[in-house]
């Protein structure tokens, strides 16, 4: 998944691109491009590395003044990590420059094509085949338009493009299909982006691109267009966060200002969705009515999204007697589907942009289905496919490591089913109200786990040297130790690998010696005892435990080399309060090994790719 940025307006256009692409860093960080309009002329400048590497090459070498143009930051797909294969590209003769997100399919196929035209290439990317496709195109057609037309309906895959055209100094072409695209709509400038945070420091005012859609980009003006060159009317939205939500404000990392954030998250969401100690998700009555005419649910996601769809099964099943598959989108999206108009899809996303889970949605609908989204950023393509939204409202979560959404994610679930268990009549009216002034106490107790801030520390001080880790969880907490070691892996790079404890004795336990940390993840709930004899076979074969446990319980305190005591919460809650050490767990295991946790490599926030 790649960041890309247009401007044209009164500005700067190489400040305004630099930022926007700092903005959109989270996007992908294997290179970085500018392309400016100057005198005519298209000058580029890109290079691989991160994006300071090339504002500092900015800076020695500086680009003409000018007040249009585009870049891209980039995480590679076709081609490796070079600047030649850096965007933006220019055509063959320079009357166009593309920067690009997404994969065309059949790039190899136009290439030909094009060689046989005698075009020549200098890249390895698909990206420069779009470039050439186009001037191809308008060289024959002697028309832009037309020649967007035609060039898009050739491209197969996803695409999000913007677009510079020498011969207009007043013009930014946006296209979008399957990958995101927003224009930023300002005062006498326009700004277009992948993303609206790169876009809130001019304006709120926003138009979403759909797929299948073209934007002429002016600085007093914007039309639309489709793929057939009609033009589309299209609504102005406005942005309901502020510019500080996508900034890192007194944190050295927006991984810790979001995992810092959940406890707001919480509150934000008890105030939107509990009414006098009642959820009241089914106040919709047609999400009532759906859920009310399903027998079935299948939930599909990706990374920790199914994670939390993974703690959705067991809130659903335990406390809604509603059975629940949950498989990952990138499975879901492809297999045969045993399903009737009884089954309801449930596609949970942060981003709402995930390829995989886009495709598990369309697949989804293709059969007759049925799909409620659980997603966070409003607009997205995941939102606005879906029959049904709740949205998770944890704000703009910048970190590539996902925390404050994941808690959002399994908040919203655990409401949902609750809400469904009560109007399904297995909940009393008083049962229902005890857990919700359960589910009110939570943020307090969250913040009292933060309080734990230097103590977790500590712990990873202590094993942030060790190349594996192995997490335990059980019941409703083996998604908590599946998620645990996700988070470490991915921003500290020490394999790390979660198991239901249960299961160790047939296997996984042969990895046990003294060497290995043994996170253990068991606070007081129905499966305790079971994980405390789970521990015994570790401690009893050297392993060193480190036990997320209940405040006051000794017994496995007395087991554990190191101990994060967590308030006592009812068993349903377990999974919201045990993460949070193991979200910090993992961002000061990542500070220490001296890797960057909110960029860690080889990775984007959103992978808008397949
Ligand atoms: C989360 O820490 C990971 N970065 C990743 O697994 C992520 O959860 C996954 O890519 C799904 O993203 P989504 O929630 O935006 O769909």
């Amino acid at each position: 998944m790649c960041g890309i940025v247009g401007y044209v307006g009164r500005k700067d256009a190489e400040s305004v691109l630099t930022v926007g692409l700092q903005k959109l860093e989270y996007r992908g960080y294997d290179s970085a491009g500018i392309a400016l309009l100057t005198n005519s002329e298209i000058v580029v400048r890109k290079k691989a590395g991160k994006i300071h590497d090339l504002i500092n090459d900015l800076e020695n070498n500086p680009l003409p003044k000018s007040d249009i143009g585009i870049a891209h930051t980039r995480w590679a797909t076709h081609g490796g990590v070079c600047d030649t294969n850096a965007h933006p590209h220019p055509s063959r003769s320079g009357i166009f420059a593309v920067v690009h997100n997404g994969i065309i399919d059949n790039y190899a196929v136009l290439k030909e094509k094009l060689e046989r035209e005698g075009y020549h290439f200098q890249s390895e990317t698909d990206t420069e085949v779009i470039a050439n496709l186009l001037e191809y195109n308008y060289l024959k057609e002697k028309d832009l338009l037309k020649a967007l037309v035609r060039t898009v309906n050739e491209l197969k895959g996803s695409f999000a493009l913007a677009i510079l055209f020498k011969e207009d100094p007043d013009l930014i072409i946006g296209v979008r299909k399957d990958s995101p695209l927003v224009v930023g709509l300002g005062e006498g400038e326009n700004i277009l982006a992948s993303d609206p945070v790169a876009v809130l420091p001019h304006t709120k005012r926003v138009v979403y691109l759909n797929d299948g859609e073209i934007a002429f980009v002016r600085r007093s003006s914007v039309e639309f267009y489709d793929f057939n060159g009609n033009p589309v009317e299209k609504e102005v939205k406005i942005l309901n966060y502020d510019e500080e939500d996508a900034e890192k404000g007194p944190y050295p990392h927006f991984m810790l200002k979001e995992i810092y954030e959940q406890p707001k998250v919480l509150s934000t969401n008890l105030e939107r969705y509990v009414r006098s100690l009642r959820p009241v998700l089914l106040r919709d009555l047609n999400l009532r009515k759906l859920l009310l005419n399903k027998s079935r649910i299948i939930i599909e996601a990706a990374g920790t999204s199914y994670h939390a769809g993974l703690v959705g099964k067991y809130l659903l099943e335990t406390y809604a007697g509603i059975p629940v598959e949950v498989e990952y989108s990138s499975e879901f999206s492809h297999k045969k589907l045993v399903t009737d108009s009884r089954t309801l899809v449930v596609a949970i996303s942060q981003s709402g942009e995930t390829a995989d889970t886009i495709d598990g949605l369309r697949h989804a609908k293709k059969h007759g289905l049925e799909v409620l989204a659980i997603v966070n950023r409003p607009e997205s393509t995941i939102a606005r496919e879906s029959d049904y939204v709740i949205y998770t409202n944890a704000g703009i979560e910048v970190g590539v490591a996902s925390t404050k959404a994941y808690v959002a994610q399994v908040q919203v679930l655990t409401l949902l089913a609750l809400e469904l268990a009560n109007v399904k009549g297995f909940l009393t009216e008083e049962e229902l109200e005890g857990m919700m002034r359960h589910m009110e106490a939570l943020p307090e107790k969250v913040e009292r786990v933060l309080a734990l801030d230097a103590h977790i520390e500590h712990i990873a001080e202590r094993i942030y040297r060790s190349t594996n880790v192995m997490f335990l969880g059980r019941g409703i907490n083996y998604p908590t130790a599946l998620e645990g070691a996700l988070k470490l892996k991915e921003v500290s790079y020490i394999h790390a690998i979660g198991y239901a404890a249960g299961e160790m004795k047939h296997g996984p336990l042969a990895l046990v010696d003294n060497n290995l940390p043994v996170v253990v993840i068991n606070p007081r709930s129905s499966v305790y005892e079971l994980t405390v004899s789970s521990t015994h076979e570790v401690t009893a074969r050297g392993g060193r435990v480190i036990s997320i446990i209940t405040e006051g319980d000794m017994r496995m305190a007395e087991l554990s080399t190191f101990t994060v005591f967590v308030p006592d919460v009812p068993e349903f809650l377990t999974p919201i309060i045990t993460i949070v050490p193991l979200q910090l767990l993992a961002y000061y295991a990542a500070v220490l090994r001296g890797v960057d946790p909110d960029k860690p490599r080889n990775l984007a926030k959103s992978v808008t790719v397949r």
